[in-house]
């Protein structure tokens, strides 16, 4: 099954529907749609959200262009709105949309902060879609952060006049913070706030830091609309995408209207609509256990993630579940599906034993390719099932697609430069070639602010720097690095935390190694979202990638299960779609519910996959993208897969030490 095709029951049905993209969609009156104090419209993807919003968004520019007004749009910045900018960029340059009539009001800006900073939202809206269309300047607002502090009140007067001159916002695009910031209100922001100076929170600082190069880099302050501003607004489309917004999304459709959460006064507003995709969706009642709210259609896969939810909540293994427990959780309606609550039982219980793979079960003697969006996630997630696919003597490649040099600090280029030429001072490499590369780096170095972006020369051993130890992971894995394949796909190379988009040169390159390699089964990393999106993007090239082969027709065979060896492929002739297993990277582990394949690791087989992860030193002691979480790597590894294997405990199957969990496309 699909990671989250369970979900289809909690997805909207106008979302699906085209025809309801180019205006509000409203939610049928359900028992979902009671508990959801905000118009909520879950659908697939990002993608198809930037569609839905920038559809509205051109609908009411050309209505109101038609009656001879203005569009007063208010906009927000961060990684959630750009796909609706693009698509806006995208209809502007296609299909004649005009910006000629539309006067923005940007929510936020930090402080102090110059408009020509790298951080700054003046350059990130210009950069992301003033200076692709046809908007003038002059209609454009953005509060300042470069004003001096005993001007900053009136300035923001003199915004929040600037809006009402307009005769206020007619759309308003929001994201949402992981403390339920909307705008920069954060936790204590009063429903009457206007335009004023804040105190950011640290959490906000927390995830703002890899963008500013480090949390002391982040401004405490910020300028925002407050909220009184946002609700004047007459329409207010809220989007929320990845799973690290589930939480945040749920209390604020779900919860109680509280000061603490920002985004909870827009139950108030008459005319909101929360867009969010299936993962930030997730943690919603009507997703998460629709059964507590009405009569479901109990599919095995709802069935499974049902009982599972139950023995975790009345804490008792699964083969011990009573009709009791099934008629105080709303869920006598599955008992009375199978007859009995024994039935029930056994079916889930067996299951969950059926996704157990041992090394006798794995893919023997076959071609397979590992992706690994950095040098560090085929130890990191699947480091286990990895040697044992070496114990079974498969071909193996594994193919990093990008440098992950930006990761790299600058102490660790001084010391491997130092390393160079202390070698050179001893004559055994070139001193003429390692003594201006030298001056070169230490030069760049010595004035590098933060957040500068490298020189080539820098960039190039960072990535070498990282090649290197994917090797020394390797040779732990038992491979050796003529496994190692390095794409350095272009989109990641940009020398910044934000990436170029993923283009045909980075789909070509991933085509390539497949139809060099033709493998039987392949690994990718699936995350739904991650900090800084490059894992979804290297996704998105795979997924590009096999979509080109199975149009040319050269993969148009039924796909392999990874599980049984495909007829040997002759070169040039056509070669099996191969099976594709999703692996989450280091943040998140599958659920034993949605997981296909459950891998077991014996205490051994653990330990030797944290050595692997010790080889990528640069990543060790404080990664510069370490996330939310504060322990290194290798411990959240540890963690996870053996809280997998606890998991399986509770629920009343085998003990194992450790596990890791593989999805089947
Ligand atoms: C940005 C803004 C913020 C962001 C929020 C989510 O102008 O006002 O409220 O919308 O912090 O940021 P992302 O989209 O980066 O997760």
């Amino acid at each position: 099954m699909s990671p989250v095709a369970h979900l289809d029951a909690g997805v909207s049905s106008e979302a699906r529907d085209p025809s309801m993209s180019r205006g509000p969609s409203r939610m049928p009156h359900t028992a979902a749609s009671a508990l959801e104090k905000i118009r909520t419209i879950v659908v697939d993807d990002h993608e198809h959200i930037a569609r839905l919003v920038a559809n509205r968004i051109a609908t009411l520019i050309t209505e109101k262009q038609a009656a001879g007004e203005r569009t007063v749009l208010g906009l927000a910045t961060g990684s959630t709105p750009i796909g609706v900018y693009r698509e806006l960029i995208r209809m502007h340059r296609e299909e004649g949309l005009s910006f000629q009539d539309v006067v923005t009001f940007n929510l936020d800006e930090y402080y102090p902060m110059r408009p020509d900073s790298i951080h700054s939202y003046h350059r990130f809206m210009w950069e992301n879609l003033f200076a692709h269309i046809d908007i003038a300047a002059r209609n454009v607002h953005i509060p300042r952060g470069d004003v001096p502090r005993d001007m900053v009140d009136e300035e923001c007067r003199r915004y929040e006049d600037a809006i009402a001159r307009e005769g206020g916002i007619d759309f308003q695009i929001l994201g949402i913070g992981k403390t339920g910031h909307i705008g920069f209100n954060e936790p204590g922001s009063g429903a009457e706030s206007r335009t004023r100076v804040v105190h950011l929170d640290a959490v906000t600082r927390r995830d703002a830091a890899a963008d500013f190069f480090g949390e002391e880099f982040v401004p405490r302050e910020a300028v925002t609309m407050g909220i009184a501003t946002i609700l004047e607004a007459r329409e207010i489309a809220i989007l929320a995408t990845g799973e690290h917004k589930g939480a945040v999304v749920k209390r604020a459709v779900e919860g109680a209207i509280d000061v603490e959460v920002a985004a909870t006064f827009l139950q108030h507003h008459p005319n909101t609509t929360f867009y969010v995709d299936r993962a930030a969706g997730a943690d919603l009642t009507r997703i998460a256990t629709p059964w507590l709210l009405d009569e479901v259609d109990w599919t095995p896969e709802l069935t499974v993630r049902a009982v599972v939810w139950l023995s975790a909540e009345v804490g008792r293994g699964i083969l011990k579940l009573t009709q009791r427990d099934y008629a105080e959780h709303k869920m006598s309606s599955l008992v009375a599906r199978y007859g009995t609550p024994g039935a029930v039982n056994g079916e889930v219980f067996n299951t969950l034993g059926a996704k157990i793979r041992g090394k006798s079960k794995l893919p023997r003697d076959q071609r397979i390719i590992c992706f690994s969006p950095h040098p560090d996630d085929d130890v990191i997630s699947m480091g286990g099932i990895l040697r044992k696919l070496v114990e079974n003597e498969n071909q193996i490649t594994v193919a990093y697609m990008t440098s992950g040099n930006i990761a790299v600090f600058d102490h660790d280029v001084r010391r491997y430069v130092d390393f160079l030429e202390r070698l050179a001072g001893e004559g055994k490499v070139d001193p003429s070639s390692v003594r201006p590369l030298a001056a070169t780096v230490y030069e760049f170095l010595e004035h590098k602010r933060a957040g500068d972006v490298d020189i080539p020369e820098i960039q190039d051993i960072k990535r070498l720097i990282r090649e290197a130890e994917a090797v020394s992971g390797l040779e732990v894995m038992g491979l050796t690095r003529s496994h190692a394949r390095f794409l350095n796909l272009p989109f990641y190379q940009t020398g910044k935390v934000s990436k170029d988009p993923i283009g045909p040169p980075d789909v070509a390159i991933v085509r390539a190694l497949l139809e060099e390699l033709k493998p039987d089964l392949i690994f990718v990393a699936g995350d739904l979202s991650d900090p800084h999106g490059t894992h979804r993007m290297c996704k998105e090239a795979i997924d590009e990638a096999l979509a080109e082969l199975r149009s040319a027709g050269t993969g148009t065979e039924e796909p392999g299960t990874g599980n049984t060896p495909q007829s040997p492929s002759v070169p040039g002739s056509r070669f099996p779609v191969p099976a594709v297993w999703l692996y989450r990277g280091a943040w998140q582990e599958w659920p034993v519910t949605d997981a296909t394949y459950l891998v077991p690791m014996s205490q051994e087989e653990l330990r030797r996959k944290i050595q692997a992860i010790f080889k990528h030193q640069s990543q060790k002691d404080s990664a510069p993208f370490p996330g939310q979480d504060e322990r290194e790597f290798w411990q959240r590894v540890e963690q996870r897969n053996k809280d997998t294997a606890a998991t399986l405990d509770r629920l009343g199957l085998a003990e194992y030490f450790a596990m890791e969990a593989y999805v089947v496309h």
